[in-house]
């Protein structure tokens, strides 16, 4: 069987690295991995022999030379996982001018798969997002992308995540299902590092001895992400479609409409220009 390509973003700690060891199991594999935090990266791909790149996703000139290296690399890519993500406070704008929450859950991502499409392209590749329940909670104004009215955490968390639903619909309706594929999934609540940044209320509810009883392992919230890489769109699952625990769910309203979903990624690409 030729080796297939996955690409793994958010791969230094919680569902990323969990996904990427379960990966490193299967046959044929190459992995390469992304990660914040040079040391944690380094952590997570030695022991698994994966090859990995350090990515700040608060600033779009690193995600730009991450894809420079990674298309160089990889002319073709047959998984990319975009999977960096989390809640964070409080509201702080990034050098590229952006609300935090939104560059590194949305805009980043969306950024590297566009700068990748060609060996996304010549692989047909799977292209993966770690959306969230949260998006439920979540809403856009296409005049205030960046919340500067009423912003909270789990506001711009929420928005973060349905731009995750929205970019994975409107990806396939742009490029038909043979030359990509793309879906999003919400992983469950999933005892990870998810909590440490996100204010007071989250990292208590991520860090609390019942929290850590009731929620998933990482490896339970990466199944949904490796049954997407592993498994074949338009067989065992629908192109741009959103997945709870393996189940094709209905996404919030806002996703529901194409109309608003195309008119959503204009306004994202023209920030990432
Ligand atoms: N845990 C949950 O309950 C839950 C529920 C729904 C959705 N999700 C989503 O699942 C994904 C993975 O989260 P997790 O739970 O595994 O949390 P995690 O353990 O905190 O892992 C998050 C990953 O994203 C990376 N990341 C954070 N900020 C970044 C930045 N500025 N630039 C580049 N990478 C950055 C982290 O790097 P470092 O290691 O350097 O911090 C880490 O690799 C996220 O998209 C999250 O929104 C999680």
């Amino acid at each position: 069987m030729t080796e297939r390509t996955i690409v793994i973003t958010g791969a230094s700690d919680g569902i990323g690295a969990a996904a990427a060891a379960m990966l490193s199991a299967q046959p044929d594999v190459r992995l390469v991995l992304v990660g914040r935090t040079a040391s944690k990266i380094r952590a997570v791909a030695e022991p698994l022999g994966a090859e990995f790149h350090v990515c700040d996703y608060t600033s779009l000139d690193q995600v730009r030379a991450l894809a420079a290296t990674l298309a160089e690399k990889h002319p073709v890519i047959h998984v990319l996982a975009n999977n960096a993500g989390g809640i964070f406070a409080p509201r702080t704008v990034t050098t590229d001018g952006y609300e935090m929450t939104f560059q590194v859950n949305h805009l980043a991502g969306l950024l590297l798969t566009e700068l990748l499409m060609p060996s996304l392209l010549a692989g047909q590749a799977t292209v993966i997002f770690t959306a969230s329940l949260a998006a439920f909670q979540g809403n856009i104004d296409l005049a205030d992308l960046g919340k500067e009215k009423g912003w909270t955490s789990f506001g711009a968390y929420g928005a973060g995540k349905l731009a995750n639903i929205i970019t994975a619909r409107a990806l396939q309706r742009r490029y038909p299902t043979r030359e990509i594929t793309a879906a999003s999934f919400h992983p469950g609540a999933v005892a990870t590092s998810f909590g440490a940044r996100g204010g007071r209320l989250v990292k208590w509810l991520y860090e609390s001895w019942l929290g850590q009883k009731v929620m998933l392992t990482a490896e339970q919230g990466a199944d949904t992400l490796v049954w997407l890489a592993t498994t074949t769109p338009g067989v065992d699952w629908r192109p741009g479609g959103y997945y709870v625990k393996r189940k094709l769910t209905a996404p919030p309203a806002q996703a529901d409409s194409d109309a608003f979903g195309d008119r959503f990624l204009e306004a994202s690409e023209l920030l990432i220009r």
